[in-house]
């Protein structure tokens, strides 16, 4: 998709269609029976005046994602006019804005329009952050995940403008860096897409290995001889089940001029496929287990805008990838591990595997001179029941760590919600025989399974995000497509950037 700029009055753009922000700037909210006092945000008479008769019939009310298309609209140059709702002004920030965009995007795309111009609104959003909300809500929307139907219909934008003013150049490195990071977040979600059988570990390294090469990253990628030389025990323990050869991928970017004392390290799950093991999954819904591999494809992702974007950090990503399978090489309940840092562990059940994954990626971080950690993972249905499939979980060991996290997060836009480490939680994953079990149990199950990684982050200051809820749409949403929805790359980007020297 192209992205252009535009400094011209909307009325005055030609275009297939213009797409102009209405916002309810009642002040009253819903429950006091207000009514909506639906503004259309342009600063242009014209537009204003074309949509004049729309709002005073009460059928544009402003509502969030409220789509209404004018066809020939009255003194304006553009073929259509598309209103689209962005509830009420007094909230509306450049995370309902990025929404919009997509909305628009999937609302133009399905009716044959393959182009159109987006009015900046002016309200509570600068033209850069605005800038950048609409080129990253548009290519998130214009993603979708069909590429094996035969009779797919490619329907896609290929350019849109946004009208605004400014200073050409901070607009232009805004459009750039929007487009980068969302770009990179399609990519993350092209991989979680792809089922298990084209999307092994072993192709998962390849993917990283080209992308690495198209960007300037340096790529390892180690096999099974390997994670047996790390002596990777729990890490092993799940692929060694599994026929199907694991990847350790390593992917570094170390940009001249960073600080020395800073090392990010960021670690994902890439479980390719997780069958649960001998303590096998019920059949209903396994198939969703493709996506198991979000955490290290999110990370690969992050790399990818990292090495674009270029901050001033050092930053490594240790994808963990490996299928998790039943078979007569797979663990068993009751066997015990010895992890990479030598603490051993309990299997009590082998459906538990991210952890053990992340256990030993975590301690190679470490080992290679990671001094914050974050890491991203598909690690428990716990976290649904908790959170649902609305917020991300988030573990801090570090407060001031989180709060960097939590500012970054802001700036994504991405729903996550922070959940308790108390030492408390620790009496969950005691074992019998061993130093840790695999499984705390039922009760606060994504906090266990956090105490559990902890562990091995020991005292270097980690977030780890669970995203097991959030990382596949259950369901389509106005601004974007049923499936893998990238979820914590912009987050994670935004916090890399963050510490740039
Ligand atoms: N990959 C799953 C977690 C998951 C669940 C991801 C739902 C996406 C959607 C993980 O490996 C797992 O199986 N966790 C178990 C842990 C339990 C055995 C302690 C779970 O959550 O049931
Ligand atoms: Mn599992
Ligand atoms: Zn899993």
């Amino acid at each position: 998709m192209n992205t252009n700029l535009s400094s011209s009055a909307p009325s005055q753009l030609e275009t297939d269609c213009l797409v102009v922000v209405v916002l309810d700037r009642s002040e009253k909210d819903r429950n006091e029976k207000d009514k909506p006092a639906p503004s259309v945000e342009c600063n242009d008479a014209a537009v204003r005046e074309a949509a004049k008769d729309l709002i005073a019939s009460g059928e544009v009310t402003g509502k969030t994602f409220e789509t209404t298309l004018l066809h020939h609209p009255g003194g304006l140059k553009a073929k259509r006019l598309l209103l689209v709702g962005g509830g009420k002004a007094k909230t509306f920030s450049a995370a309902e804005l990025r929404k919009l965009a997509g909305a628009a995007v999937r609302t133009l795309k399905g009716k044959n329009i393959r182009s159109f111009a987006f009015a900046l609104p002016e309200n509570g959003v600068s033209a850069n952050d605005g800038v950048r909300a609409i080129v990253e809500g548009a290519f998130v929307g214009n993603f979708d995940p069909d590429y094996y139907k035969s009779d797919r219909k490619d329907e896609k934008i290929d350019a849109v403008t946004i009208i605004t003013k400014g200073d050409p150049k901070a607009l232009e490195t805004a459009m750039q860096a929007g487009r980068i990071v969302a770009e990179s977040q399609n990519f993350t979600r092209d991989l979680v897409n792809e089922p298990s059988n084209r999307m092994t570990p072993t192709m998962m390294a390849e993917r990283a290995q080209q992308m690495a090469e198209e960007v300037g990253l340096k790529c390892e990628a180690y096999g099974a001889d390997k994670i047996r030389q790390l002596k990777m025990g729990a890490f092993w323990g799940v692929a060694q089940g599994s026929d199907e050869p694991p990847a350790l991928i390593v992917l570094r970017y170390e940009p001249a001029g960073a600080a020395d004392k800073i090392h990010l390290g960021l670690v994902g799950k890439a479980v390719t496929f997780d069958t649960g093991g001998i303590s096998i999954k019920p059949a209903d819904g396994m198939e969703k287990m493709k996506y198991d591999m979000a955490g290290g494809a999110t990370m690969i992702g992050v790399m990818r805008a990292i090495a674009l974007l270029k901050p001033k950090v050092r930053v490594t990503a240790i994808i963990c990838a490996t299928e998790n399978m039943p078979s007569g090489k797979a663990q068993k309940p009751g066997d015990v591990q010895i992890a990479m840092s030598g603490k051993s562990i309990e299997i009590i059940n082998t459906d538990a595997e991210g952890r053990l994954v992340l256990a030993d990626g975590l301690c190679y971080a470490r080992q290679l001179g990671c001094t914050h950690l974050v890491d991203a993972a598909t690690l428990t249905g716990a976290v649904v029941v908790a959170l649902g499939y609305v917020n991300a979980g988030i573990f801090a060991s570090d407060d001031q760590m989180y709060d960097r996290f939590a500012n970054a997060n802001k700036e994504a836009g991405e729903k996550m919600w922070r959940l308790p480490l108390d030492d408390e939680y620790k009496e969950a994953i005691k074992s019998n025989i061993a130093d840790i079990v695999n499984s705390g149990g039922r009760w606060g199950g994504a906090i266990s399974a956090a105490m559990f990684l902890k562990e091995f982050a020991e005292d270097t200051p980690w977030i780890h995000l669970d995203i097991a809820g959030t990382a596949w749409m259950e369901e389509a949403k106005p601004w974007i497509a049923k499936g893998p929805s990238g979820i914590a790359l912009r987050s994670l980007v935004e916090f890399v950037k963050g510490w740039s020297a």
